[in-house]
């Protein structure tokens, strides 16, 4: 009897505050476009943000030239690729979340990086049999097969107006003619200076004259406008196969790596149906596995619908989120990977009812400690990926995060073709129980297989309302998911895209058992309740560059904000 009431009251909050539709075979099933966005609205205009003006620019360039929201996005993230490759470009890989207006199709779009047949866990291993940082994070051994380019091919020709030829002109012209290295990728570039000289095709291409580009020089690289431009003229086939691939295969050959031209012939980008998650009037689609962020930010947001924070005072809200961040994480580390290699309890993760059990465990006014929620620590995160948004004139939104993953990737350039390779093998589970460089544990789930993708916290998202819809997203490594949901919470309570850029941020990851403050995050009373009520909290530097769009449906009215932390980003209306 309890428990049909428990039942009836549960399928009550499914229909009315919200949670995951499912299909039959336990994956997301998409959930109806809001029914406001069934208006078939035009804001008439367009916006794009993106953490580098030069990358704004271009996409606005190709959306003046005719081309809709994913033209430009293959714009920006090409550009990005050039003016911005310590965060995300040609060797890397991407997750994006587009709705397409006219007939309101959502949709993932998986560019991530793969693992080559030829993989060896114990490449990533020390005699001792501790985690080798230097083979998971430096050089071709710590490069999955690119997703990037398979991504922008996929996004120009299914979703896109204009040819490639088109998209990809801004990224080859600054390619080719040059352009003047900001300050953060100078100090990025000095940074890993040593790691560069053991590379000659990387040194060759970063420390041009044997240092970094100086301040102001115009900085070319003619090897990555040729790769561009085969893509432009060939797709697919002028990277994945011929002389691209050819000239990739060597140089991983030649200084240890172990990828083949059939690894690079046989990679694809997928299309899959996103997360859709409903919280309080909202419909918030955004990425699934292998992105652990949208299982996360669904579970937590389906914790918090049980709770109004807005009757809380900061340190109570602050509190129950973290404890919401606690349990999410707890099960990221648990059960998510790759979901063509792995089966994971999706249907549970997501359910309302699950969140119900969790949401029971949150104590009023004390933290849980980890180590009583059975189960799996954490670093900086260096602030190396990058996100965009983007709404069209016509409604079409793409909320992109794109990454090589930590600096400057794996450090490693393959001779002649200008691309930078990633070091994402590092977001595997490359060791049972030992954390990777962004402090997550991993199972089974997210072990390397051939051909299987490295799970991923980037967390694409498009948020929307009966008036308002905002595309957003952010890197930070194992913080992107955190940052995205408290991004997502401040849409919900009314902030512009300005205010959800700048807000100040913390995070949770369950392990360790530490929030991750920014500083001014929390008034000194805040601080003294939550340290009461048992939390840790320490000061964290670097956070990640948050790019949003919003829209306001009543108004017709975009906005664009690039992140205030990071000057050379920009965030404009056309
Ligand atoms: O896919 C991931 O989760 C990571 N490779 C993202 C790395 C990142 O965000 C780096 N720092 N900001």
């Amino acid at each position: 009897m309890s428990v049909s009431l428990h039942g009836r009251v549960l399928l009550l909050s499914l229909l009315l505050v919200g949670g995951v539709a499912f299909a039959a075979d336990g994956s997301p099933k998409l959930a109806p476009t809001h029914p406001s966005l069934q208006l078939q609205q035009r804001p008439g205009h367009a916006a794009i943000a993106s953490a580098n003006y030069l990358a704004t620019n271009a996409g606005l360039e190709v959306l003046a030239r005719g081309g809709n929201a994913f033209d430009a996005a293959v714009a920006v993230a090409s550009t990005l690729s050039v003016v911005e490759p310590e965060s995300s470009g040609i060797g890397g890989g991407f997750m994006a979340v587009l709705h397409r207006a006219k007939d309101g199709h959502d949709v993932f779009i998986d560019a991530r990086e793969t693992a080559p047949a030829a993989v060896n866990s114990k490449d990533y291993l020390n005699p001792d049999g501790s985690p080798n940082r230097e083979t998971a994070l430096k050089g071709p051994l710590s490069a999955g097969i690119p997703g990037e380019p398979a991504g922008l091919v996929l996004l120009a020709t299914r979703y896109g107006r204009l040819p490639l030829q088109q998209s990809l002109a801004p990224a080859i012209r600054l390619a080719r003619d040059g352009f003047k290295p900001d300050a953060r990728l100078r100090g990025t570039i000095a940074d890993v200076q040593q790691d560069l000289q053991r590379w000659p095709a990387s040194a060759a291409k970063y420390l041009p004259g044997g240092k970094p580009p100086a301040e102001g020089a115009i900085w070319r690289d003619p090897d990555q406008a040729r790769t561009w431009e085969l893509i432009a003229a060939h797709g697919n086939d002028g990277f994945y196969r011929g002389e691209t691939a050819q000239k990739l295969v060597n140089a991983v050959r030649a200084s240890g790596g172990n990828w083949t031209l059939a690894d690079l012939d046989g990679y694809q980008a997928k299309e899959r149906t996103p997360i859709v998650v409903n919280y309080r009037g909202y419909r918030i689609v955004t990425a699934p596995p292998p992105s652990s962020g949208g299982v996360a930010i669904a579970e937590i947001l389906n914790i918090l619908s049980g709770f109004d924070l807005s009757k809380m005072d900061q340190a109570h809200r602050v509190h129950t989120i973290v404890e919401a961040m606690r349990r999410a994480f707890r099960d990221h580390n648990d059960y998510l990977g790759d979901p063509d290699f792995v089966k994971m309890p999706l249907d549970m993760l997501l359910s309302p009812y699950y969140a119900d059990g969790l949401r029971q465990g949150i104590l009023p006014d004390q933290a849980t400690p980890s180590s009583m929620l059975p189960r799996a620590e954490a670093a900086e995160p260096g602030m190396h990926t990058t996100h965009f948004s983007i709404i069209d004139a016509d409604g079409n939104m793409a909320s992109i995060t794109s990454t090589v993953n930590y600096i400057l990737g794996s450090t490693f350039v393959a001779e002649g073709t200008g691309v930078l390779l990633n070091d994402e093998m590092d977001d595997f589970a490359l060791v049972p129980d030992k954390p990777n460089v962004y402090g997550l544990l991993g199972s089974s789930a997210n072990a390397p297989q051939p051909g299987k993708r490295m799970l991923s916290s980037m967390s694409p998202s498009i948020v929307i309302g009966a008036d308002r819809t905002a595309v957003i997203g952010s890197p930070g490594g194992s913080t992107i998911i955190t940052q995205v949901l408290e991004g997502i919470l401040h849409f919900i309570d009314g902030e512009s895209a300005l205010q959800i850029a700048a807000h100040k941020r913390f995070h949770h990851q369950y392990m360790p058992d530490e929030v991750m403050v920014e500083d001014g995050t929390f008034d000194p009373t805040t601080s003294d309740a939550l340290t009461k009520m048992g939390y840790m909290l320490k000061q964290r530097e670097s956070w990640g560059f948050m790019n949003v769009v919003t829209w306001d449906r009543k108004t017709n009215q975009l906005d664009a904000a690039s992140d205030p932390r990071r000057p050379s980003g920009l965030g404009k209306v056309q």
